[in-house]
């Protein structure tokens, strides 16, 4: 535990107290099951969630709403400090604002950087930790191992641990509880202490909808644990619970699921770039495919992105190598492909400016959109990253223009203010992410500002018919007409 970060988080007077007078737990592993309906009705768990980010935070305020004392433990002091001084930190994040407002006035949840004061005092500590890859696309799992350790250190016996975090297969059973019993085994899992997953598959911007519909994967590494973690969840979330019969299960389930859609994305974008050279709309045939009773629509785009997509894949591909097999021979292709598509879309615009005879060393290139999806402002493993990257080393100027990122420095480019701004003497519009703002552009308009009128639609926004008789030079991902 890190004694400086500590010191600096500043308690109120009420949560110092609370802190104070917390002591004995109720011992929740060592609980009849049939005793846990009547614990849980009269609330008297005591809940820790660590890591208080775009998942955890709303989970804790989940478990204060149903009126647990909830304790969001996180390294982040600026983060810790800023909630308990009321400040809700997801605003793009609707209806978790309010329960925020009444949790913190009613003194169900706090939120603090100590892990001595705040693991030993709870029941139930549920891990919402990062789970990244590091830039050579190998999972970093360094979060949950450091707090592992912790656990080994601070967890109360007959505590019950649950990991929320997205990680490989065999992490749990072969890794994590390791590290909670630590070499001196002082504590064992399945007879000090209970362990489970219950996976999180919620969408950023669509949190409350998502907790409170999606069914969840729940497993444990004894019966006990599942059982007390089903009930629990049941009793918060009230949706429906899918029982898996292992924790490695339960997690293969979770990147299965994120997985099927990078490798369709891949397959869907090959095709576009197939279509191009075949006169054939991709965006056409998806639409009409789409009447076929088992075919699941994929859209085509300039990559995958995201903090989930990507990674899960790479995670995978992380188990295949542990085994040491060449098994997953579609994941890696999918891969390759999805990352190749940022170099699809420069060779769209270096067709397109050669048909202008514009030399691309003297162009100015406007960017629409940084986001990895649509009407977010989040840029994590973004295509446009890459994008950027590649136009640095060829065009004279880049322009980058996002409505979530506007006037701010990402990428190591200052983003434009306004639309107008980053289109006026440019020679070549890339649209990389459908934000709402960019589905009713103004074409007669844009090629009035524009030097050289070309448009490259990554996303099949955009008329092509319209484009093209508005004096655009037009080519999209999958536009292939003639
Ligand atoms: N964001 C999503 O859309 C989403 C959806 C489903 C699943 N997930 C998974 O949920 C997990 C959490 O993701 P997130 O998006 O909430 O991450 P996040 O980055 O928004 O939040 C993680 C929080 O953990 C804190 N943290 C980091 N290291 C810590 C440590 N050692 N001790 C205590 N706190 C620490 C950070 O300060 C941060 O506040 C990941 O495994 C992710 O893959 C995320």
């Amino acid at each position: 535990m890190n004694k400086k970060i500590q010191k600096e988080v500043k308690f109120q007077p009420h949560i110092q107290k609370k802190l104070e007078k917390m002591s004995e737990t109720n011992n929740i592993y060592s609980q009849k099951q049939e005793n846990l309906e009547t614990i849980l009705n009269n609330k008297s768990l005591r809940f820790c969630i660590i890591g208080i980010g775009r998942v955890g935070l709303p989970t804790a305020l989940s478990f204060a709403k149903s009126g647990f004392e909830t304790i969001g433990l996180d390294i982040n002091t600026n983060l810790v400090n800023s909630i308990n001084s009321g400040k809700y930190p997801l605003p793009d994040e609707p209806v978790f604002g309010e329960i925020f407002d009444t949790v913190i006035r009613n003194k169900k949840f706090m939120a603090t950087t100590s892990f001595e004061e705040s693991i030993p005092n709870s029941d139930v500590i549920i891990l919402c930790l990062p789970t990244p890859m590091d830039d050579k696309n190998i999972p970093d799992y360094s979060a949950l191992e450091s707090v592992s350790k912790s656990l080994n250190k601070f967890l109360s016996k007959n505590s019950l641990v649950i990991v929320e975090s997205t990680v490989e297969p065999g992490f749990i059973e072969n890794e994590f509880i390791q590290n909670i019993e630590g070499e001196d085994k002082t504590k064992i899992a399945a007879q000090d202490f209970g362990v489970a997953v219950c996976p999180e598959n919620a969408n950023p911007g669509e949190i409350y909808h998502d907790f409170t519909n999606l069914p969840r994967l729940v497993a444990g590494i004894d019966e006990k644990s599942f059982q007390f973690t089903h009930d629990i969840y049941k009793h918060v979330f009230n949706v429906k619970l899918v029982t898996m019969p292992n924790c490695r299960s339960a997690n293969a389930v979770k990147l299965t699921t994120n997985v099927f859609r990078d490798i369709n994305i891949a397959f869907v974008n090959e095709l576009a770039i197939l279509y191009e050279k075949l006169g054939i709309d991709v965006w056409t045939v998806l639409e009409a495919a789409k009447n076929k009773y088992n075919f699941q629509i994929h859209l085509p785009g300039p990559g995958v992105g995201g903090p989930c997509l990507p990674v899960n894949s790479y995670q995978f591909l992380n188990t295949e190598k542990k085994l040491g097999g060449n098994i997953l021979n579609i994941i890696r292709a999918a891969r390759n492909t999805n990352e190749y598509m940022s170099k699809h879309v420069i060779s769209l615009l270096h067709d397109s400016l050669k048909e202008k005879n514009i030399k691309i060393e003297d162009s100015t290139i406007a960017v629409l959109g940084i986001s990895y999806k649509p009407n977010v402002n989040d840029i994590q493993i973004a295509p446009s990253k890459r994008i950027i990257s590649l136009l640095e080393k060829q065009v004279s100027e880049i322009r980058i223009y996002d409505p979530f990122f506007k006037s701010t420095d990402v990428f190591s480019h200052h983003t434009m203010v306004d639309l107008n701004e980053s289109l006026q003497n440019s020679d070549a519009l890339l649209l990389v992410t459908a934000h709402d703002e960019f589905r009713d552009l103004d074409l007669e308009k844009i090629k009035k500002m524009m030097r050289n009128p070309i448009f490259i639609d990554c996303q099949g926004v955009i008329d092509s018919k319209k484009a093209k008789s508005s004096g655009f030079t037009f080519k999209g991902i999958g536009r292939g007409e003639f």
